[in-house]
C-alpha cells in the first residue's frame, strides 16, 4: 500500500533546506548522533542499525546493521589498522537519480549518518564517494561537512566525546564501474577503477588494505531517521517489516510516464501504484510494454506476468495468481518473482517502443563500461551489442540470435564483479520476453525504419 513519509525529505523545496538551521528545525539536527556517541556503546549501535531492517539502497539489498558487525570487534589496538567507512554516491546506474536529491537537498543527513555509522563500526574516517560531474552534490555535502565541524559535531572530539570523526568528499573520475565497492576502494587510492577479486572482502582488507564497510549513500542517511524514530518503528513503517525489509526509502520513476520523480515512501508500494499514483501515469496514456525495475542491470517485468507461488508458507503466497505489478516492492519479494529490486528507481517503458532496440541501446552502454579485465565480460558485451545491431539491421539468423542466448549465459558467474550480471541479466529477461519481436526482425517482418525507443506523448 503506498504510504508518504517525510522522514528524509522534509527539507526538500525548503527555503535554504540544504543548511544546518533546516535540519536542525525540520529533522532534530544532529540529536541521533549525539545521542549515540555519548549515551551508547559501539556494539548497541550495530544492534540498533540491526533492528532498523535497513537493506542496502545501492543495489544488492544487503542487510546494513549485519554488514557492519562483520567490522573487527573493539577499537582498533593503537598500531593497528584503522577502520573506514565509505559512503557510495557514484549514482552510475542508468535511470537512477535518488541519492543526488539526497545530497543536494538533504546533505546533513548524509554527515549524521556518517558519524553515527562512523563510531558503530570503529572508524574514524568516512570518505563519501561522488561523481566528478555532480557539482552541486558535491558543494552541499562540503557546506555541511563545514557546518558541522564548525559546531562540533566533527573534529576531534564530536559533541565533547573523545572519539574523533572527519569527513571527507571524493571527487570520482566519472566511470559506471567506480560504483562497484572494490573499484571505488580501487578509485579511492589513486588507482584505475577496476574491481578486486573477492575474497578479502572490503570488512576484512577495504580501503588502503584496512577494514572499511562500504555503504550507499540513501543507506547512510537513513540511519538519523531510524535511530530519531526508534529502530523497531522504523522498521514497522514498512509493508515488509515481517520479512526484514523495514522502514522508508526513496522511490524513483521516470521514463515514459507523466511525472518522473523522486519521492519517499515506507518500504512496499508496487509498481502500479508508483506508475499511476505517484507519477501520473503513462505518457499518451498509453499501455505498457514493460518495466526495468531499479536501473538497467536488473531483469524488465511485464504487466502480464503473474506470480506462482501456490506454497502458503511463500511471503508471495498472498498474490498467488496475481499481476507483478501488484506486489509490494522489496529486495525478496522482487527476487521472488524473478527479478533485482535494485536501486528502487523503476523505468517505465511504454507500449510502442522497440524491445529490439531497447536491447541493443543497452547493451551499447554495457559494451563501453565494462573495465576489460575478464574475457567473457569483455568479449561477451561487445558480442552481445554486434548481434543485437546484426538483428536491427535485418542482417542475423536465426542461430544468431539462439546464440545470444549463449553468450549472456557464457558471462554469468564467470566473471570477477557482478557488471558482468548486470549486463547478461537484462539480455537475457528482454530475449526472453520478447522472442517474437527478435524473430520478426529475423524473418524481415520489422525494419529498423519502423522501430521507437521513445513515445511521443501525444500520439
Ligand atoms: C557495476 C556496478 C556498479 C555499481 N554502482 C553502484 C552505485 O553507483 N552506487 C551504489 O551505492 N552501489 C553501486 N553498486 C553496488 C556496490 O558494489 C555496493 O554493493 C554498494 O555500494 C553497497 O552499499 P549498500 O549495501 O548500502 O547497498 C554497484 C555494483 C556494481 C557491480
Ligand atoms: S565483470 Fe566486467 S566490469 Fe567486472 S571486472 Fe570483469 S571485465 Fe571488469
Amino acid at each position: 500500500m503506498l504510504k508518504r513519509t517525510n522522514y528524509l525529505t522534509r527539507t526538500y523545496g525548503k527555503p535554504e533546506g540544504w543548511g544546518l538551521a533546516a535540519y536542525e528545525r525540520e529533522l532534530g539536527g544532529y540529536q541521533q548522533a549525539r545521542r549515540a556517541l555519548t549515551t551508547m556503546t559501539r556494539e548497541q549501535v550495530v544492534d540498533e542499525a540491526k533492528k532498523a531492517n535497513i537493506r542496502g539502497r545501492g543495489g544488492a539489498g544487503f542487510p546494513m546493521g549485519i554488514k557492519w558487525s562483520f567490522m573487527p570487534k573493539g577499537s582498533p589496538a593503537p598500531g593497528a589498522k584503522p577502520h573506514y567507512l565509505v559512503v557510495n554516491a557514484d549514482e552510475g546506474e542508468p535511470g537512477t537519480h535518488k541519492d543526488r536529491t539526497l545530497m543536494e537537498q538533504n546533505p546533513h543527513a548524509c554527515v549524521e549518518g556518517c558519524i553515527i555509522a562512523c563510531y558503530g563500526i570503529g572508524a574514524h574516517v568516512a570518505y563519501i564517494y561522488v561523481r566528478d560531474e555532480l557539482h552541486l552534490s558535491k558543494a552541499r555535502l562540503e557546506g555541511a561537512i563545514l557546518e558541522a565541524r564548525a559546531k562540533g559535531y566533527l573534529g576531534k572530539a564530536p559533541f565533547g566525546k573523545d572519539y574523533a570523526v572527519e569527513v571527507y568528499v571524493h571527487s570520482g573520475a566519472g566511470a559506471y564501474i567506480c560504483g562497484e565497492e572494490t573499484s571505488m576502494l580501487n578509485s579511492i587510492e589513486g588507482r584505475r577503477g577496476e574491481p578486486r577479486m573477492k575474497p578479502p572482502f572490503p570488512a576484512n582488507a577495504g580501503a588502503f588494505g584496512c577494514p572499511t564497510t562500504v555503504n550507499n549513500l540513501e543507506t547512510i542517511a537513513a540511519v538519523p531517521a531510524a535511530f530519531g524514530l526508534g529502530a523497531d518503528e522504523f522498521s514497522k513503517l514498512s509493508a515488509l517489516h515481517h520479512i526484514n525489509d523495514g522502514g522508508v526509502r526513496l522511490y524513483g520513476v521516470n521514463g515514459h510516464v507523466k511525472k518522473p520523480c523522486v519521492v519517499e515512501l515506507a518500504v512496499g508500494p508496487t509498481f502500479n501504484e508508483l506508475i499511476h499514483d505517484v507519477a501520473g501515469g503513462v505518457l499518451g496514456d498509453k499501455g505498457i510494454l514493460c518495466v526495468i525495475p531499479g536501473g538497467s542491470s536488473t531483469p524488465v517485468m511485464r504487466p502480464a506476468e503473474t506470480v506462482h507461488a501456490p506454497d502458503p508458507k511463500s511471503p508471495l503466497h498472498p498474490w498467488h495468481g496475481k499481476s507483478v505489478f501488484d506486489v509490494p516492492l522489496g529486495v525478496d519479494t522482487m527476487r521472488g518473482v524473478g527479478t533485482m529490486l535494485g536501486t528502487c528507481c523503476v523505468t517505465v517503458i511504454a507500449d510502442g517502443t522497440d524491445p529490439v532496440w531497447c536491447m541493443q541501446n543497452l547493451m551499447q552502454f554495457y559494451r563501453h563500461e565494462s573495465c576489460g579485465q575478464c574475457t567473457p565480460c569483455r568479449e561477451g558485451s561487445a558480442w552481445l551489442l554486434r548481434v543485437s545491431e546484426k538483428i536491427l539491421d535485418g542482417k542475423a539468423s536465426l542461430q544468431e540470435l539462439d546464440g545470444l542466448h549463449d553468450i549472456a549465459n557464457g558471462i554469468m558467474g564467470n566473471t570477477i564483479c557482478a557488471f558482468g550480471e548486470g549486463t547478461a541479466m537484462p539480455a537475457l529477461a528482454i530475449l526472453q520476453k520478447f522472442r517474437p519481436e527478435f524473430e520478426a526482425y529475423v524473418r524481415g517482418q520489422r525494419s529498423r525504419a519502423d522501430a521507437r525507443l521513445t513515445v511521443e506523448p501525444w500520439s
